[in-house]
């Protein structure tokens, strides 16, 4: 590779860096370091991958990801590999971010230690290992030692630190580039080096960086996801008692959220959260709390009342189709677990239809996504699986959203109409500006928004600010200002 001239954006910059594992992690570490000005090399064993990536093609959809690649690649800075020892022989930093989920909702530590034992003995003397991967704090507790172990006679010592990753999928890059706090977990330091490199490479971010022990690194990463799971849930919590007493649930988290000590964002109700991080964290965190001797009630109720929203929502197409979902066609609308993502992974679609099919409904699914059409497809056999989100919608008693794709939920409704065999809508994301649905002649239903006949008066909101939230449902803080008084 050619020795580039450090970034002059970045006086930091022109770090050699290696990055292991190009999965959605890593391949995003490693494109938006090269971004940076480093001179990155990513590793992954996967030819496949590897070779597809070198063609200019990303193995799943994130934004702007794969121009970014093709780009760092044609530029120098990113080059890829498949052999790690021999990757990261000359490098400065190491980046580990393999996978660490073990299939069946459980974490995996072999493919981190393997992956160690292949590299450590091979670093140059005072090389900095960075796990961005996360991993459960019981095998954060030893990693120091682990290391320190592999690095035994004249090798020299090296320095490990974790920099978990706060990155959502669909804004991965953005997330990157300008992250609210990077979190540095120091496990072995032994001069400092390893934290000053990083402090100083993370400057580009200009953002507050938090150094602290690796354990306490692992457990900001996972409360971080904990806390946004807990703080889903109660808007799900919130929404049932809506329901029970005949409110509805905008207003209500809406003037939560403007409480600076709350904010806005995560409050959504529906079907409730999934993805590979949120569903497996809170599930893994109660049986690793249980192996440290402690109990995590809380997080053991999230993980239980969010499968439930699952449950509730077949329970409420059911209630729409007046308890009879045998021989009746469902249109499920959104496969990936959230938009601007092809991923399906422990996605609530899936529990949804495999529910829905079990109780003898006929299900057509659509995602505009094609790759998350095909995992779908393969994850539930009888499942059909659309090509157009007209075919989903044709002859279909009842439209259920699970996924809130803009062009989902800003379908002409009037037009639908005449698609559906019968005018009923299920909103499992409370996206739908419900008052446009029930003016096109339907029956609406959704979390924590009463239940609605297209005749029955929809009293619009009075205030601009909550009226406005329901329609985009998107966080009331972007509109704090068109509040009176602000
Ligand atoms: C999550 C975290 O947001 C990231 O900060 C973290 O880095 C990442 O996990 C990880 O550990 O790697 P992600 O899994 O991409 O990111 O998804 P989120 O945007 O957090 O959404 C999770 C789920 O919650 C989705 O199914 C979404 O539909 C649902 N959700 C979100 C709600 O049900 N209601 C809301 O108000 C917001």
């Amino acid at each position: 590779m050619t020795n580039l001239p450090p970034n002059p954006a970045n006086p930091g910059s022109n770090l050699a860096i290696t990055v292991i594992g190009l999965g959605y992690v890593g391949l995003v570490t490693a494109a938006c370091l090269a971004e940076w000005g480093h001179r990155v090399t990513g590793v992954d064993a996967d030819d496949t991958r590897l070779t597809a990536l070198r063609r200019g093609s990303s193995p799943f959809h994130e934004p702007g990801l794969e121009s970014l690649v093709q780009s760092m690649i044609r530029a120098g800075r990113l080059r890829l590999a498949s052999q790690a020892a021999e990757a990261v022989r000359d490098a400065d930093i190491v980046f580990v971010a393999v996978g660490t989920h073990d299939g069946n909702g459980g974490w995996q530590t072999k493919t981190m230690l393997g992956c160690l034992k292949a590299v450590v003995p091979h670093l140059r003397e005072g090389a900095v290992v960075v796990i961005r991967s996360t991993l459960p704090p019981d095998f954060v507790a030893q990693v120091g030692d682990i290391v320190a172990e592999l690095r035994r006679g004249d090798d020299g010592q090296v320095s490990l630190l974790l920099n978990p990753e706060f990155t959502q999928e669909g804004k991965a890059l953005d997330d990157f580039r300008s992250p609210s706090r990077v979190v540095l977990g120091v496990a072995s330091d032994h001069d400092g080096r390893g934290q000053e490199l990083l402090v100083a490479m993370y400057r580009a971010a200009k953002a507050p960086v938090i150094v602290m022990s690796a354990v306490e690194a692992c457990l900001a990463k996972l409360g971080s996801n904990l806390f946004l799971a807990t703080k889903i849930t109660f808007a799900n919590e919130m929404a049932a008692l809506c329901d029970a007493f005949g409110g509805m649930i905008d207003p209500v988290v809406g003037a939560i959220g403007l409480d600076p000590r709350v904010a806005p964002s995560f409050l959504g109700a529906g079907v409730g959260f999934g993805g590979s991080c949120l569903p497996n964290q809170v599930a893994m965190i109660s049986r690793i709390a249980e192996s440290g001797g402690v109990a995590t009630p809380l997080f053991a109720a999230v993980d239980e009342i969010n499968h439930r929203q699952r449950n509730r929502f077949v329970d409420l197409i059911a209630e729409m189709l007046d308890g009879r979902l045998r021989d009746s066609r469902i249109a499920l609308m959104g496969l990936a677990f959230k938009p601007d993502t092809d991923d399906i992974r422990d996605a609530p679609s899936i529990a949804i239809a495999r529910s829905l099919i079990d109780a003898g409904a006929d299900v057509a699914a659509f995602d505009p996504m094609p790759a998350a059409r095909a995992a779908a497809s393969q994850a539930l056999p009888f499942l059909f699986v659309a090509d157009s989100v007209e075919e989903a919608l044709r002859g279909a008693d009842a439209v259920a959203l699970v996924t809130e794709w803009p062009e989902l939920v800003n379908l002409d409704w009037t037009r639908v109409r005449a698609l559906v065999r019968r005018p009923v809508v299920i909103d499992g994301r409370n996206a739908l500006d419900q008052g446009t649905v029930l003016r096109a002649g339907y029956r609406y239903a959704a979390f924590g928004r009463g239940r609605h006949t297209p005749v029955a008066a929809f009293i619009e909101p009075s205030s601009e600010v909550v009226r406005t939230a329901i329609t985009a449902n998107t966080d009331v803080g972007d509109l704090e200002t068109s509040l009176p008084g602000h």
